[in-house]
């Protein structure tokens, strides 16, 4: 069930058109915010464990620092080679300013 939700930042420390890395309860998240909408995904790359905090968002895609692989932070699905595995997302919530992101 995705009723578990943590509180991952406040909305003012995301950086408009950007990713930010956080850590919650052991995972390591990346949250974007993208066109006034914020999204949270595995900050770990599904081919090889970058760190996709460190790569480049351009609209609603991530790409990885290390191959270049792009994911679409609204689905988590891999666009391109290398990737052969998609992205785990979490459902996001907004309330008083502050980012929630639900664990499973
Ligand atoms: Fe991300 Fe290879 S580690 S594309």
């Amino acid at each position: 069930m995705n009723d578990f939700w943590i509180d991952a930042a406040a909305l003012d420390e995301l950086p408009a058109e950007d990713v930010k890395g956080v850590q919650l309860e052991g995972l390591d998240i990346a949250l974007y915010r993208v066109q006034g909408e914020v999204y949270a995904t595995s900050d770990i790359c599904t081919h090889a464990q970058a760190r996709l905090c460190e790569g480049f968002l351009e609209g609603h895609e991530i790409e990885c620092p290390l191959h270049q692989g792009r994911f679409d932070v609204r689905s988590g699905k891999a666009m391109c080679a290398p990737l052969t595995e998609d992205l785990k997302v979490y459902p996001v919530k907004i309330e008083g300013g502050r980012v929630f992101i639900a664990l499973d």
